[in-house]
């Protein structure tokens, strides 16, 4: 609201003192804030909350889908919504990518949230923290952390469908994950904490198949695979089938956030080869090794890396626009 005077003024103030004053003024662009929409929407996480129950109770695995579509929004071009835009004449939709394709779920859901918020808020909640909010009460329904979400992103006017190809994959070695990561300013703790949401959802047999029949091209099984979750998974996923059938990425408690995965990790039971991948570095073992003795420790850690991945490049400011339509770029 005084990016106009700053700039009208800005010669006739030193230019050292005009270049800190544009510093800050893009610094507290960036900030996000819990208390964002605290004027102009003030009901607005009573109502995510809600649709995201509703959604809950008529699908089990929807609070799963939800953040994992949060996680690829804000690892593409940062947590802009892109992820979101459907196939337009200026938007090649990165629903399309190999890791979304048949595979990221929930969008109605999103679509559900954005009608219930326009209806008393219209015009000023952004789809990217709709996403944000979304993710935390996924969470937080299903027996996880709670924690206060940053919010004042704006949505993006561009997808990139490239950028959604090369999301971390479950065959992606500890190495390609670490630096995965680090590309966008996470580092390993936020790996193998953020990596504990596969703590509850599903995957389909194509997306660890590799694992139970021919490991890394030796014709044989993952050799770090317990032997009877083997054999289940075998079961489940039969050799040479299309592999779309779905299997709980936690075969102990499948619909609750807690901290079992660790658990399972150690015991040989982490679903994808990126899941055990975790468990194969010194340093990442350490952690998984921390974590399956202190699930509330886990649970404070995922809160902090949830604000972390949700600080990545955010729009703010001027930047983007609120979408009316979270599938659609708006009108110009
Ligand atoms: C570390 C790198 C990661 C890799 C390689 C990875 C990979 C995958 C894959 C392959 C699936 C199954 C997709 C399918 O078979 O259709 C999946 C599901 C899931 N992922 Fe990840 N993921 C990673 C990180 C994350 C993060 C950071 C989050 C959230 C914070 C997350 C949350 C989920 C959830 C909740 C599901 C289940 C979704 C559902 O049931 O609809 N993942 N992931
Ligand atoms: C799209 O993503 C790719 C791969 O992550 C990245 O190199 C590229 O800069 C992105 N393009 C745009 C326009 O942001
Ligand atoms: C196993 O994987 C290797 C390397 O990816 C491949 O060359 C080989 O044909 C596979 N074997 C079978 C039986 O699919």
């Amino acid at each position: 609201m005084c990016s106009s005077s700053f700039s009208s003024s800005s010669h006739t103030i030193p230019a050292a003192l005009a270049i800190l004053l544009a510093l800050l003024l893009h610094w507290s662009r960036a900030q996000l804030s819990p208390s964002f929409y605290d004027m102009t929407c003030p009901g607005l996480s009573d109502i995510v909350l809600d649709v995201v129950l509703q959604a809950q109770i008529s699908d089990p695995r929807m609070p799963a889908s939800l953040i994992r579509l949060h996680f690829h929004d804000c690892f593409v071009d940062g947590c802009d919504a892109s992820v979101l835009l459907d196939n337009s004449d200026t938007i090649v939709s990165e629903k399309d990518a190999v890791p979304n394709a048949n595979s990221a779920r929930g969008f109605d859901v999103i679509d559900a949230i954005k009608s219930a918020v326009e209806e008393t808020c219209l015009g000023v909640v952004s789809c990217a923290d709709i996403l944000a909010l979304a993710a935390e009460a996924a969470v937080s329904l299903s027996g996880g952390p709670s924690w206060e979400v940053q919010l004042g992103r704006r949505d993006g006017t561009t997808a990139n469908i490239s950028g959604a190809n090369n999301l971390p994959g479950p065959v992606d070695t500890l190495a390609v994950l670490l630096s995965k990561f680090a590309a966008v300013g996470l580092d390993d703790t936020d790996l193998v904490t953020l990596s504990g949401a596969h703590t509850f959802g599903r995957a389909q047999c194509k997306s660890f198949a590799a694992r139970l029949y021919n490991y890394s091209g030796t014709e044989r099984p993952d050799p770090s695979l317990d032997s009877a979750y083997l054999a289940l998974l075998q079961d489940q996923c039969p050799d040479g089938e299309d592999g779309t059938s779905l299997n709980d990425l936690d075969p102990t408690t499948p619909d609750a956030f807690d901290g079992n995965y660790y658990f399972n990790l150690q015991n040989g039971q982490g679903l994808l080869l990126s899941d055990q991948e975790i468990y194969a570095g010194a340093g990442t073992a350490a952690i998984v090794d921390g974590y399956a003795g202190d699930e509330s420790g886990f649970f404070e850690s995922f809160a902090a890396s949830m604000i972390n991945m949700g600080n990545i490049s955010p729009l703010a400011g001027s930047e983007g626009e609120v979408r009316l339509n979270c599938r659609q770029v708006n009108a110009s």
